[in-house]
Parts: C-alpha cells; sequence; structure tokens
C-alpha cells in the first residue's frame, strides 16, 4: 500500500499500524525519511505536488509488488487568517497540497486498482470539513472539497471493487501545529481581526497540542482496511462522533452562532 505524509505525525503512526497488522507500507513524504524503522515499512520520496514523481513512485511499488491495494492520501499542511486579507497564492497554496496532491495521487493510483478490480482509496481530511471554523476559511474549503470528491469517486466507482472512505480526525497532537502556516495579513500589525484572531489561534494550538495520539486514526484507517466494506465517511473516537452528528443536526444558524462562540468568530 502507498501512504502519503509518512514521515510524520498521523502518517507515521498509520504506516507503523498497518504494518505490524501485515501490510506492506510505502510511506511517501518530501523528506523520505521515516520517525522510526518499522518492519514492514519503506519509505519513498515523494512530492505529491509532483505528478511526475507520484506516477513514478506508483510504477515503482507495481513493479516491486506486483500489485497496489490501498493509497491513503494523508499529506497536508495549513493555512491560517482573515479571508479578507488572504491572497490567491496562499489559498491556492493550501489547495496544492491537500487537494491537487491527493488528486494526482488518486488518479496515479486508479488505473492499478481497476485492472484489479480491487482498490482501496483513504482520504485522511478533518471534522473541519463539516464544520468551518474562523480564520480556518481555506482550511475547512480544502478538507470540505476532498470529503466531496472522495463521496462523488465513490459512486462513479460502485460496482468496480474500489472503494473511497473519508477520515475525518478532530484534534490531534502532531507536527502541523508548528507547521501552520500564518498568511502575511494574519502576521501584520494593522490587521483589524488581531485581537480575536490571536485568542482563536491560541485555542486551536492549545486543543490541537492536547489532542489525541495519532495512534487513534491508524487504528481508525486499520479498522477500515479490515471490513469487507469500508464506511464512506468515518470520524474517529465517540466525543468527535457527537461533534459531527450535533453540527448535522442543529440548524444552520445555531451552528454558527455555536462555532462563533467558542472560536471567538
Ligand atoms: N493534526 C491534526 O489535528 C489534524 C486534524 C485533522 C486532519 N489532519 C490532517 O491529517 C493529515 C496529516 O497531518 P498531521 O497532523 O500528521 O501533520 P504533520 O505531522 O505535519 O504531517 C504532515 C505530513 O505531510 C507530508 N507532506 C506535506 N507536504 C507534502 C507533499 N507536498 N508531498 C508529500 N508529503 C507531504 C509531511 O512530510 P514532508 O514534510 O516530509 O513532505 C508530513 O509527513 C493532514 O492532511 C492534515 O490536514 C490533521
Amino acid at each position: 500500500m502507498l501512504l502519503t505524509g509518512g514521515s510524520s505525525g498521523i502518517g507515521a503512526a498509520t504506516a507503523r499500524i498497518l504494518a505490524c497488522a501485515g501490510m506492506k507500507v510505502y510511506a511517501g513524504s518530501r523528506r523520505g525519511t521515516l520517525e522510526s524503522e518499522t518492519p514492514g515499512v519503506t519509505a519513498v520520496k515523494l512530492d505529491v505536488n509532483d505528478q511526475e514523481n507520484t506516477l513514478a513512485v506508483v510504477r515503482d511499488i507495481v513493479e516491486k509488488e506486483g500489485r497496489l491495494d490501498v493509497v491513503v492520501c494523508n499529506a497536508g499542511n495549513g493555512i491560517f487568517g482573515p479571508v479578507e486579507g488572504t491572497t490567491e497564492e496562499e489559498a491556492r497554496y493550501q489547495f496544492e497540497t491537500c487537494y491537487f496532491g491527493a488528486l494526482k495521487t488518486i488518479q496515479a493510483c486508479l488505473p492499478v486498482f481497476r485492472s484489479q478490480h480491487y482498490g482501496r482509496i483513504i482520504t485522511v481530511t478533518s471534522v473541519m470539513a463539516v464544520l468551518q471554523l474562523p480564520f480556518q476559511g481555506f482550511y475547512s474549503s480544502v478538507k470540505a472539497a476532498m470529503l466531496s470528491l472522495s463521496e462523488s469517486l465513490s459512486m462513479e466507482l460502485r460496482g468496480t471493487g474500489i472503494e473511497c472512505c473519508s477520515i475525518l480526525p478532530g484534534d490531534v497532537a502532531t507536527g502541523f501545529t508548528a507547521a501552520r502556516k500564518l498568511t502575511g495579513y494574519a502576521k501584520s500589525e494593522d490587521n483589524p481581526y488581531k485581537g480575536k484572531m490571536e485568542k482563536n489561534l491560541a485555542k486551536i494550538e492549545k486543543d490541537e497540542t492536547g489532542g489525541m495520539s495519532p495512534d487513534v486514526i491508524g487504528r481508525a484507517i486499520l479498522r477500515q482496511l479490515k471490513k469487507k466494506h469500508m464506511s464512506v465517511r468515518v470520524i474517529p473516537r465517540i466525543d468527535y462522533k457527537a461533534v459531527g452528528l450535533l453540527v448535522r443536526i442543529l440548524p444552520e444558524g445555531a451552528k454558527l452562532r455555536l462555532l462563533r462562540a467558542l472560536y471567538n468568530g
């Protein structure tokens, strides 16, 4: 199987957990390294924004293993800042790795899956695909776009033996928090959102650093891969499942009022 974003956090934990369950994992990342050596996990250099590189990695795996059954699209990053001052370049940066990177990876694997009449496509999105937070408009948007893509694709592939599942993690303690990029406008002193934006950032950083272990997400992915048929949408851990249910049943206005109160919107 191929997993993207395997050098740290959720990807590293998932690679380890899947390999311990007996799967042969190729963990791709730009660094091409592993957090720790694990039998069954091979680190590969992969930049999901580079189509040639992505196609070559898939080709190499198929040459070595004779087949490729699973892809986990996990590589990602986040930007933070008010919608008002975010440049088009910053917004495109947010979509490049998470959305177009996952798209390139899926499109590179699909012909292989189709020829085998079997394939499992897992995308790591976020609860923010279904609940939108202030100052993370682009991250919320990209995760919602990935979720939509996965669910549309699951319908297109019905009857082919290829299935899609999107995993929507809540707060997870990983390198994601430190790697988050503030937009130029967010960093500027005359940004009129400064006060509430800083409170919001402090809250989300606290929630993430005190968040669940990435192993929780790795185990949720393993559970899906062990099933005969995967669920289309999975929110790991009961508390986040409850949040997911709440945002589905609350009227939209009430949902946004609640999120605004919790996140200094
Ligand atoms: N942490 C959370 O609270 C949380 C919550 C919900 C969803 N998520 C999602 O979970 C996924 C993994 O994030 P994480 O929390 O584990 O963060 P992380 O520790 O920062 O890991 C991100 C991974 O993505 C890789 N990556 C980034 N750009 C890449 C590219 N162009 N090509 C290939 N690999 C690339 C990084 O490796 P290199 O730098 O070596 O390329 C790294 O392995 C992301 O999609 C994130 O949006 C995270």
